[in-house]
């Protein structure tokens, strides 16, 4: 019995911290938010033209639902299960971390990072169901 108690107390401050954090960040929007994030870090490479081998289009919120050689990349209202998501971490599934690290002409390289703040736009997006909004 006390267990139970217990159990339930827990739930219950998880759900009134979860609904605070969602208060805290309001609704995120694709248009105003995520997408400047996109077209600061991921264009031009991500770019209807850019004939990108990942066949992954982020140019409009359409090309991003027809997602790329690995499907869709995002699964609404599960961030960590998003191929977007995955791909922004150090140790994706596959391939390279996002966004890709560029040559330049004298042979360094430039290692791009997504900021921690951005990344957690993009996460809260796709948690708020990946709208086109
Ligand atoms: C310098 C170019 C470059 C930049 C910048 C870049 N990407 Fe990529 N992206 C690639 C290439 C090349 C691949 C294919 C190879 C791979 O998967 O590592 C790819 C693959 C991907 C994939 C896998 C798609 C699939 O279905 O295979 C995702 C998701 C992705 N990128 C997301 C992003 C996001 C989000 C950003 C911006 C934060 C970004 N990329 C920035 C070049 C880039």
């Amino acid at each position: 019995m006390r267990a139970a108690a217990g159990i339930s107390l827990a739930v219950a401050a998880a759900l009134i911290m979860g609904a605070s954090a969602q208060e805290e960040k309001g609704t995120v929007s694709f248009k105003n938010d995520v997408f400047p994030i996109i077209k600061q870090n991921c264009l031009p490479c991500h770019a209807e033209e850019s004939f990108n081998p990942s066949e992954l289009s982020l140019d409009t919120y359409a090309a991003l639902m027809e997602g790329g050689k690995h499907g869709l990349p995002v699964v609404a209202g599960k961030p960590s299960e998003s191929i977007m998501v995955q791909k922004l971490s150090k140790k994706p599934p596959f391939g390279d971390p996002m966004p890709l690290a560029k040559k330049k002409p004298d042979g360094t390289v430039d290692q791009r990072e997504i900021p921690a703040k951005d990344l957690a736009v993009i996460r809260a997006w796709i948690d708020q169901g990946a709208k086109d909004n």
